[in-house]
């Protein structure tokens, strides 16, 4: 119950050759030098795996990796260590106009861990700078779920390196930061896609539930905003503090509270939070799109909500505008009932509701 927001997101640099003396590495360090302070920036948390350390044998697991059921302790490290990245960057040399073996063996090991993450290639060879290589990865990576993204770094090693290691160049280090850049947009563009966005059934198909990161909040805000402006009309006031926040107050509040974002085919539709009090699990800015109102997401997400209070909490409560009669018919068929605060923001009414001693 500790964490506030999900989990930073988190990049998988895979160095492909396995070679004795390979540049792949000086090229890895190189793209994880020049892109630490924007990862800093950005939260983003950087593990790099060298397929020569990983001693993967040639596949040799009996089930097809879709299965999931990995018989050697290799699979399942290489299984962890790629489930844990929501995307990945692949350091890549060409071999013969095509991806290093090592890559193919590493990418069919596995199969749903790869999936719905996007994934960049920083590759280096002779005349096509590894291109060919990317090529022929993408259309293995694209059969695992994976999404290529545009960006990229190709690296002729006769212009870029020396002495086995990249020159300096203000604009190849661009390049690899615009990488980074566009990857972890995408990752959080197809997060929702994943299994482990959950995926709960609702009143409608196709919605995901996932705690807030950082990057959500501005969108958070513009729904909040949106969603408030009937609370005004129908308390006819504009003194109603989910109007006014800010995106700096909503980050600040932010550590206070668990936020939850309910996505639909992407796109942020619904959210509520919840923090403990004492014995009372509050739950506030309870929030649905205008064109998704009336179809009971409103109902299911103060469920879930509730659902996610800790096993110490005795009540739920929250507020609601004194004449918001929607909202209030909305939370009195859930079991709420108005009671009396000790303090209330203006134009607003407390509601709670006992929780149901389970077992
Ligand atoms: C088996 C092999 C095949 C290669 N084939 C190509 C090729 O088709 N195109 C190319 O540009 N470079 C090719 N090269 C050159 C590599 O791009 C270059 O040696 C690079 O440093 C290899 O990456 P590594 O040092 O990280 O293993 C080949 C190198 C090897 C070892």
């Amino acid at each position: 119950m500790s964490t506030t927001f999900r989990d930073p997101m988190r990049v998988l640099v895979i160095v492909a050759s396995t070679r004795p003396g390979r540049l792949g590495t000086a090229i890895a360090d190189w793209f994880v030098r020049v892109t630490k302070a924007d990862a800093e920036h950005g939260g983003i948390a950087v593990d790099v795996a060298h397929l020569a350390e990983l001693d993967l044998p040639l596949l040799d697991e009996p089930e097809h990796p879709s299965e999931g059921a990995y018989v050697h302790e290799h699979t399942r490290r290489w299984s962890q260590r790629v489930a844990a990245a929501d995307a990945f960057v692949m350091i890549t040399p060409e071999y013969n106009y095509g991806m290093p073996g090592s890559l193919k063996n590493a990418l069919d090991f596995l199969y749903h861990e790869w999936a719905w993450k996007p994934v960049a290639f920083v590759s280096y060879g002779n005349t096509s700078a590894g291109t060919r290589s990317v090529q022929m990865t993408k259309q293995v990576v694209t059969t695992l779920r994976m999404m290529p993204i545009g960006a990229t770094v190709a690296l002729r090693i006769a212009d870029s390196t020396s002495d086995g290691q990249v020159v300096e160049s203000m604009q190849i280090e661009e390049t690899a930061r615009g990488v980074l850049a566009e990857l972890t947009r995408v990752a959080d563009a197809m997060h929702p896609l994943r299994a482990d966005a959950e995926s709960v059934g609702g009143p409608i198909d196709g919605l995901t539930v996932d705690l807030a990161r950082p990057g959500d909040l501005a969108e958070v805000l513009v729904l909040q905003r949106c969603c408030w402006v009937e609370e005004a009309l129908a308390n006819d006031t504009l003194d109603l503090a989910p109007l006014h926040e800010t995106l700096d107050e909503l980050r600040e509040s932010s550590k206070q509270w668990r936020l939850w974002c309910v996505r639909r085919h992407g796109r942020l539709i619904a959210a509520v939070r919840a923090r403990a009090h004492g014995a009372t699990w509050m739950i506030g800015r309870l929030m649905v799109a205008p064109d998704y109102v009336g179809k009971g997401i409103g109902s299911w997400l103060l469920e879930y909500a509730e659902q996610m209070a800790p096993a110490e909490a005795t009540q739920f409560a929250l507020f609601t505008g004194q004449r918001s009669e929607r909202n209030i018919g909305l939370y009195e068929r859930a079991g709420y009932a108005l009671t009396s605060a000790e303090s209330m923001p203006p134009h607003s009414v407390y509601l709670t509701k006992q929780r149901a001693l389970v077992g």
